[in-house]
């Protein structure tokens, strides 16, 4: 068992949450109003059994140390420290023993290989290296101050570890070498990936010159997550409240352009959206967000995520496009004007409209009501009445239009479930593969759903919560061992559904499950057939006869299904 398993497991979360709440009995779970927003009637409920706390409204919450982080606004560790007293582990020796069993302390061992990589690049034989970063505009002092290094082989650097007293399994443990010897990095450049206080915590290595993969990462660990790490904020931080707001950028080299460029206060992601995690913790720092993501298709699908999910999290962001580069570093070095673009970036409500306006002729009537009824999605889940007007009034001066018809669409519209259209699913907060998650979590239902499922896995849409269901399927009964889910989530995924099904009998419940997993296939199978629909309408397809063929088994496989 992990620590934090461990300390959880010691926790009453019944007890820590009623510090919080008053909370009263329904079945088997405490439900009360939520401590993370205003509202009439209860959607926080805390299940005993599952040792998790949730609030159904803001999706906050989760076992002891994920709903003490949110309710106190706490780092990871800082959570982790209080719990651990509270349970009467000894954080500190109970982690040093550990680690003296395996070896060393980790953070000490990220260190000492940050210093050996840092040692390395600066030595005379690595000359060339050094020479790669400068030519691509790094200054020596941006070297020094990212401690910029260079992986030069497995063998000197496990030597000189194992020198500093670190064992074999820690060294192995830390992701750092993918086997005796073998450095997981060799001929890269060398990034530490400090946490809030500036501990080495993991490692990004980019390779000299072109080649594949460009970027290695240090893989997941107790001590490195990298949803929730910002590259460069604590170099950052204290810029960061000077200015009062914060930039975010895709990458090491783009957060690093931007620092050696003056605007201390960037902070990188890595590749995907910015995460609710990450602007929370941004949010203690400023509430000013810009977020300034590639400009190719992939970032600015990336900054459509990171509006999502922003929303409620009472931050403003704003969105700054480096137009005719690829990225800030590229358009530093072409000598545009960032800061001329901090001033004047839009809000990610204008920026939304913007980007629907190239779709939609939004001086015209019916180009107007298409970009609002885009943006309907958005204004519904917003939960503070005083942000929906200013989001409105916004969206009111973009469009030129009267606040009165925004509010009308806005009253017309009823949520739909955000995965795909189903009318089946009767659970409204969730989309349908949250729900099937939440059912498998909680009932086991793995037999039901190969069953019924008339698809493989491989047919699953590309979302985060397809590849947690993805995983949850893969593990099967023994999910709660693996160590690649994300267990708070599921748990709370399960509690929704408990919650939904306390009244049902096993009959109902299942039947439920089932109309979920046909939801399931039928819209995979619709999704399947716009595509070949489209196909057949593209004069360009050289091979309209197996399209054809396609359609017709397609049908064949719908009317097995009962879709037509
Ligand atoms: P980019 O491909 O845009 O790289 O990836 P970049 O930041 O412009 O870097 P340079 O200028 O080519 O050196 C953006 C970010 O996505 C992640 C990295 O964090 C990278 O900084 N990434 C990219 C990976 O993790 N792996 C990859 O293979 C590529
Ligand atoms: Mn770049």
């Amino acid at each position: 068992m992990s620590v934090s398993a461990d300390i959880e497991s010691r926790i009453d979360i019944l007890e820590l949450a009623s510090r919080y709440v008053t909370l009263k009995k329904t079945g088997a779970n405490y439900k009360w109003l939520s401590p993370f927003k205003q509202e009439k009637t209860p959607s926080f409920v805390v299940s005993p059994a599952k040792n998790i706390a949730y609030c159904f409204a803001t999706h906050r919450g989760g076992g002891p140390i994920k709903f003490l982080m949110e309710v106190e606004n706490l780092e990871y560790r800082e959570a982790l420290e209080i719990l651990a007293k509270e349970a009467g582990v000894e954080l500190k020796t109970g982690y040093r023993e550990r680690e003296r069993d395996a070896g060393g302390d980790i953070y000490d061992l990220h260190k000492a290989a940050k210093d050996y990589y840092c040692r390395t690049l600066r030595k005379p034989e690595h000359a060339d290296k050094l020479a790669y970063l400068l030519d691509r505009g790094l200054s020596m002092e941006t070297i020094d101050r990212f401690e910029l290094g260079f992986a030069d082989g497995g063998k000197p650097h496990w030597t000189d570890l194992q020198s500093r007293g670190f064992g074999e399994k820690m060294l192995l443990e830390s992701g750092i070498f993918s086997a005796p010897w073998r450095d997981k990095f060799t001929g890269r450049i060398t990034f530490p990936l400090c946490n809030f206080t500036g501990h080495p915590v993991g490692f990004t290595g980019r390779i000299i010159g072109s080649g594949e993969p460009k970027y290695l990462n240090s893989p997941a660990s107790q001590i490195f997550d990298k949803s929730s790490i910002l590259y460069g904020l604590h170099l950052a931080k204290s810029e960061i409240t000077k200015a009062d707001k914060v930039v975010i950028v895709e990458g090491q080299m783009d957060t690093v352009a931007l620092h050696q460029a003056g605007y201390r206060y960037a902070v990188g992601i890595s590749g995907s959206a910015l995460t609710r995690d990450q602007i929370r913790l941004l949010r203690r720092l400023t509430k000013n967000l810009y977020l300034c993501l590639d400009t190719d298709r992939a970032g600015v699908m990336a900054t459509f995520a990171s509006i999502e999910n922003m929303i409620n999290e009472d931050v403003n962001l704003s969105v700054i496009r480096v137009e005719g580069a690829k990225d800030p570093d590229e358009f530093l070095k072409a000598g545009g004007d960032f800061e001329s673009l901090v001033r004047s970036a839009p809000s990610h409500i204008a920026f939304f409209i913007r980007h629907a306006g190239e779709r939609h002729n939004i001086e015209s009537i019916t180009g107007k009501k298409a970009v609002v009824d885009e943006l309907l999605p958005m204004l519904k889940r917003l939960q503070s009445p005083i942000e929906l007007d200013l989001y409105v009034r916004e969206i009111c001066r973009e469009l030129d239009l009267g606040s009165e018809s925004v509010y009308e669409a806005l009253g017309r519209y009823r949520i739909k479930p955000t995965a795909v259209v189903e009318p089946e699913n009767e659970n409204r907060a969730f989309g349908l593969t949250e729900c099937l998650i939440g059912y498998l979590a909680e009932y086991g239902y793995f037999h039901l759903f190969w069953e019924n499922f008339a698809y493989t896995v491989a047919d699953l849409p590309e979302s985060e919560t397809t590849i947690l269901l993805r995983r949850l399927l893969d593990a099967g009964d023994s999910y709660t061992q693996r160590e690649d889910l994300d267990l708070d989530r599921i748990k709370s995924l399960a509690l929704a559904i408990q919650e939904e099904n306390a009244d049902s009998n096993t009959e109902t419940t299942e039947t439920r499950f089932l109309s979920l997993v046909r939801s399931l296939n039928k819209s995979i199978f619709e999704r399947e057939r716009s595509r070949l629909i489209a196909t057949m309408r593209d004069a360009s397809n050289a091979d309209p006869t197996s399209t054809m063929q396609a359609y017709e088994s397609l049908l064949k496989k719908g009317k097995k299904l009962g879709f037509l």
